[in-house]
């Protein structure tokens, strides 16, 4: 612990292995909001059972509540027969079956958390997951307590029109004074964390969906007015989810009604309340001007992610929040596989394993790692990681490729029916599946226990007299002793060409159990080239033979999407390393390269192969072998690609004159693609000397579109001289500041500037009449853009850029605590560096010292401090 930090009261720990069933069911609750101007009353009536029928204290959660009235059974409770700590209820002597009534008063005005009840610009909305109901009436706020909700909103009239929340609207009726009063009913007990309420003056798209079995439910999106026309995508991608999970899953809507609603601020992507999802209006909203390519897939794949929750993480939900990944894990498998059914399933697969390997491996590297399904926690805010949601698809992958589809959509379905209406385990749902598999999981279980990445070293040997092709498979897991079980698929290219198997395909399923083991191939009658953890069958590092001959044989013949962009990445890698090193460069690479820009048959598979390495993945690269040095990173990687632009500066020319699209813009795969591969040579010809600023301008002026407007932009921004890069960025806030969502590309375009001078220019930015520190999407799209995605920007070398981080964590950390503390995570990896180590401590510390500093940041700043 560090000293600084070890204070009075220091909040505590909470363990998994505490978890003791609720004392109390709450079968049912029936609520009543009245929404004042400057408060709102809250009277609650739930229906207690005592589990084991006798009679004792309760405790409720109730967190910063205004207590007015409160009784059992109608009768009031004299004043010692409560106590409440303004986190914690208590009762004495409650009876073994009761009713409670509460009455309390909150103000949604002044709550800057957006967790509870709270007013976003005109409209009140919830956010009750994970521990936000407590902010709203006094409960049992916990995920294994099911309720069957009945909700009274009461508003006034003009200024809230609409009134809702979860389930079926039973009954609408005009009050005095202009109020008015509505009321919902849902019949599916859940827990609180799925409570939600909406009142506001929204405008509605309509639209409706006829299920596999033919019953009618209507679709609505509420969004402000000035967003009706930006909902098309949204309610398509909707309908392709609700036939996708019937067709996939066997899976079948089961209300009348479903409801999204788009907010300003909000702390996540989207939240997945019954029948009333509640998004981030950049997760929503999609348009040619307001939208990008990735924003257009990434609409696609919440809206998608949210719809599936109504299965998995709402009529099956967690038992408690260290079971989180239990429905993050395998929604975000779910949605992944639907994007890949949707669009390239290459692409879709290559992208999110960059995601994961840049961004996951460096989390599990460092001072928040943890096991998918972790053992403790301060705040379970925190928790909500790449490893919960991208780690834990992880594994729920490796169970599809282990049990094959068949066997695992046969375990996912007797999991739907076996848990229906209850709040179950990760153990749970891995019983499922080997129940449904006849496979025995027993090892597998361990992927949930263990954090950091696997490190799987492979080695080969080939014996031209018996013919026989050797892997010896190592696997080591950081501190633990215990080895995984792998699913290892792996191909061999003889004389250039897959080989194809015994099965019919080109892939075998390897199976790693032991820590090391070995794997022969019989019959070869020359030594093959392996083509290793295809498809990325399992989420480890991988060491093996990287030859440049192995790399160029992989990279020409090798028929895995994956395999074949791992190999030019790796090539890559070590080109990267040959320049750092003023070595002579590997002329294999560039002929490599050469072949790809002159044979192209799918442009965003080209794409994918031709971007170098990020230069965040480098540094998690170079983390794991003796520290990072962000600046060198930089120079060989800008210094590899002048190369490749002047190499084949009149290829890219080529394509970026035939690239260009003629007819209107369209989110289609296609034109995606074509898209992606332009601005890649865009990219290119921009780092010969001026050669691009008049391509960039003419892109940037003609565009249809943001996708092409912003890759303009962002190469004068990145790349122009100080005029046109200062001409464009006024044009483009001139012509678009009306809309919050283009604002916020505008404000990241500049935070991700690499150059020293980002960093004065974010802090000028903080206080430009467009950024707005309750507003989550201004914070990310400034702070967040500089921090974790302009690494030279960032680590200047006076450490300014930590100091602009600190200042903004200790800003923001008492009025909305879950974003100060994501937004700590680019200092809590200090250790990582070459430089700067000391100077982004003693940010740390001094974060760590604030007086009454929020259990968030405390959390964060703790563990990286005493590491
Ligand atoms: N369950 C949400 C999801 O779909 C995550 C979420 C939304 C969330 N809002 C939140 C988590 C606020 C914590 C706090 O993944
Ligand atoms: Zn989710």
């Amino acid at each position: 612990m560090n000293a600084a930090m070890a204070r009075e009261g220091s909040p505590s720990v909470i363990y998994r292995k505490d978890y003791q069933a609720p004392r109390f069911q709450v079968p049912t609750v029936a609520m009543t909001i009245a929404i004042f101007p400057g408060y709102t009353r809250v009277s609650s009536q739930l229906q207690l059972q005592r589990s084991d029928g006798s009679v004792g204290d309760l405790c409720l959660d109730g967190e910063s509540l205004q207590l007015e009235a409160i009784a059992i059974d109608g009768v009031d409770l004299s004043p010692d027969a409560y106590d409440y700590n303004g986190s914690q209820l208590t009762l004495k002597q409650v009876p073994a079956s009761c009713t409670l009534q509460t009455t309390v008063i909150i103000h949604p005005e002044d709550n800057t958390s957006l967790e509870g009840l709270y007013k976003s610009r005109t409209l009140y909305c919830t956010q009750c997951e994970a521990e936000g109901f407590r902010k709203i009436t006094f409960f049992p706020d916990r995920p294994d307590v099911l309720s069957v909700f009945t909700v009274t909103l009461e508003a006034d009239a003009s200024t809230c029109p609409v009134l809702l929340s979860n389930g079926n609207l039973q009954s609408t009726t005009t009050l005095d004074d202009g109020r008015h009063q509505a009321v919902w009913h849902d019949p599916w007990p859940k827990p609180s964390y799925l409570f939600a309420l909406v009142a506001g003056d929204l405008a509605r798209v309509d639209d409706s969906f006829v299920t596999a079995s033919g019953r009618e439910v209507a679709l609505h999106i509420y969004v402000e007015a000035k967003d009706l026309a930006y909902c098309d995508h949204a309610m398509a991608s909707l309908k392709h989810s609700m036939r996708w999970d019937e067709t996939v899953y066997g899976l079948e809507y089961d209300l009348d009604l479903f409801n999204i609603v788009a907010v300003d601020d909000f702390n996540m992507g989207a939240m997945e309340n019954k029948s009333l999802n509640i998004f981030n209006t950049s997760c929503v909203l999609a348009a040619p001007d307001i939208t990008t390519d990735a924003g257009y897939q990434r609409v696609e794949a919440i809206v998608a992610h949210e719809y599936f929750h109504n299965y998995s993480g709402n009529r099956v939900t967690c038992r408690d929040w260290f079971q989180l990944s239990l429905k993050e894990g395998f929604t975000v498998f779910r949605d992944a596989e639907f994007s890949a059914d949707m669009n390239s399933r290459g692409v879709k697969r290559v992208e999110d394993v960059t995601f994961l390997r840049t961004h996951q491996f460096a989390e599990d590297a460092g001072p928040m790692a943890h096991p998918v399904r972790p053992d403790s926690f301060i705040e379970i805010s925190n928790f909500y990681t790449l490893t919960v949601y991208e780690k834990g698809a992880e594994v729920v992958r490796m169970l599809h490729t282990l049990l094959g589809h068949d066997d695992f959509i046969a375990g996912a379905q007797l999991y739907f029916k076996r848990h229906d209406g209850q709040a179950v385990t990760c153990d749970d749902f891995v019983t499922a599946m080997a129940d449904a598999s006849g496979r025995d999981l027993s090892q597998f279980r361990r992927w949930y226990a263990q954090s950091g990445t696997p490190e799987l070293t492979i080695e080969e040997a080939y014996d031209a007299a018996q013919g026989r092709y050797t892997l010896t498979v190592r696997q080591r897991n950081g501190d633990y002793s215990e080895p995984l079980h792998i699913p290892l698929a792996v191909g061999l290219l003889e004389n250039g060409q897959p080989k194809v198997f015994d099965n019919g395909s080109s892939t075998v399923l390897l199976e790693v159990t032991e820590a090391q083991q070995q794997f022969d191939f019989d019959n070869l009658s020359s030594r093959p080239v392996p083509s290793l953890l295809r498809g990325f069958s399992a989420p480890v590092r991988l060491k093996a033979e990287e030859s440049s001959s192995h790399l160029q044989a992989l990279i020409a013949g090798d028929d895995d999407d994956f395999v074949r962009w791992d190999a030019f990445q790796r090539y890559a890698t070590q080109v990267l390393g040959q320049v750092a090193a003023g070595d002579t460069l590997d002329e294999g690479f560039f002929s490599a390269f050469g072949s790809a820009l002159t044979a192209i048959k799918d442009p965003a598979v080209t794409a994918q192969l031709l971007a170098l390495p990020s230069e965040e993945y480098l540094a998690d690269l170079a983390a794991a072998s003796g520290g990072v040095d962000v600046f060198a990173i930089r120079n060989a990687r800008e210094q590899l690609k002048l190369a490749i632009a002047q190499r084949f500066e009149d290829r890219w020319r080529a394509l970026f004159a035939d690239l260009a699209i003629t007819g209107p813009y369209e989110p289609s795969g296609p034109q995606i693609g074509a898209r992606s591969l332009r601005h890649l040579a865009l990219d290119y010809l921009a780092h010969l000397p001026d050669a691009a600023v008049a391509d960039a301008t003419a892109l940037f002026a003609s565009a249809d579109n943001l996708t092409d407007r912003l890759a303009g932009l962002r190469t004068l921004v990145h790349y122009g001289h100080r005029e046109a890069r200062e001409s464009a960025l006024t044009q483009f806030f001139n012509d678009w500041h009306n809309e919050a969502l283009v604002v916020n590309q505008w404000l990241s375009v500049q935070a991700g500037r690499p150059a020293a001078a980002a960093c004065d220019e974010v802090a000028a930015l903080m206080d430009h009449p467009s950024f707005d520190w309750r507003n989550p999407n201004k914070v990310r799209a400034l702070l967040g853009a500089f921090s974790a995605g302009n690494p030279t920007g960032f680590h200047r070398t006076d450490g300014a850029g930590y100091r602009l981080l600190a200042d903004a964590v200790i800003r923001l950390q008492a009025s909305n605590p879950q974003i100060a503390a994501r937004l700590c995570s680019p200092l809590t990896r200090y250790r990582r560096y070459q430089h700067g180590v000391e100077l982004m401590r003693s940010e740390l510390e001094r974060i760590g010292n604030v007086e009454g500093l929020s259990r968030d940041v405390y959390e964060v700043v703790d563990r990286s401090l005493s590491q």
